[in-house]
């Protein structure tokens, strides 16, 4: 079993103050709560997905051994991969993808290494805003469907339904390293900007997307950074930050395709 690295995990809590790491979340806060472990479904609480369903989704994963899954990303050309900025805590060279392996304890599926990483010129790691890196694999992943960007800005609408993917923390929701997908209604950007940390913590409407659950119980977790949101088989968002994950009135924020997608494309087709 891959062991996430408690230093990675440090750097993707990403501190919107006072946010509780993924590790103090465990089954004493849910008898707090009320809340019955069993009763949430996983990525926290969503359910096991087939990667046949979402072959462009990817775990980036360390390139040396023992491999540690850090974050997850997108397929968007056979060379190409479109993951979280934040995610790039170490050169190129460390990281590699893999694709079509539902649990990454096993073998099977295509890995490649990562020869080069562009970080979007808008992010930085106070608002954590345009949180988009495009890596270039060393070998394509070729015969395997891409995923399309989502182009247009409205398409992130209150109300609709997409779907996140990722190998993240479960919170022991589900068995770790382990391909989930969770339906995440978008809540709107008022909902995230009603929260104070939210707002002062860099969530803006224009290039953020707000899903998830206000009263908590499903969300993104750690590990699944730059993991795919999908809508109408078109890459509408990448997994961005969140505070803990699954807190009532903490719902995930996620970075907007549309809002970057030219720059996107630009660096896409290099
Ligand atoms: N920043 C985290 C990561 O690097 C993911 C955050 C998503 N959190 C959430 N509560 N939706 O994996």
């Amino acid at each position: 079993m891959m062991k996430r690295a408690a230093a990675i995990a440090a750097v993707l809590v990403l501190g919107v103050s006072g946010a509780a790491t993924a590790a103090t979340q465990r089954p004493a806060d849910d008898h707090q709560s009320g809340r019955q472990t069993a009763d949430r479904s996983l990525i926290v609480g969503g359910t096991l997905a087939a990667t046949s369903e979402a072959p462009w989704a990817v775990a980036l994963i360390t390139s040396f051994q023992p491999s540690t899954q850090v974050c997850g990303g997108a397929l968007v050309r056979p060379n190409k991969v479109i993951t979280a900025a934040h995610c790039m805590t170490e050169p190129p060279s460390s990281f590699a993808v893999v694709q079509g392996r539902s649990d990454l304890a096993m073998d099977g599926g295509r890995v490649a290494a990562v020869s080069r990483v562009w970080i979007h010129p808008g992010y930085n790691t106070q608002h954590r805003r345009n949180d988009f890196a495009v890596l270039t694999l060393a070998r394509p992943i070729t015969g395997v469907p891409l995923i399309r960007l989502e182009t247009n800005p409205k398409a992130d609408r209150r109300g609709v339904v997409p779907t996140v993917y990722g190998w993240g923390e479960t919170q022991d929701t589900g068995p770790s390293d382990t391909f989930h997908k969770l339906r995440v209604p978008v809540l709107g950007d008022a909902a995230c900007l009603a929260n104070k940390g939210y707002a002062t913590g860099g969530y803006a409407a224009s290039t953020n997307i707000c899903a998830g659950y206000l009263d908590g119980g499903r969300d993104a977790c750690q590990g699944d950074s730059g993991g795919p949101l999908v809508l109408n088989g078109r890459l509408l968002g990448t997994v961005s930050w969140g505070r803990g994950c699954a807190e009532p009135g903490y719902p995930g924020v996620y970075a907007e395709i549309a809002s970057a997608a030219r720059t996107l494309q630009a660096e896409i087709k290099r």
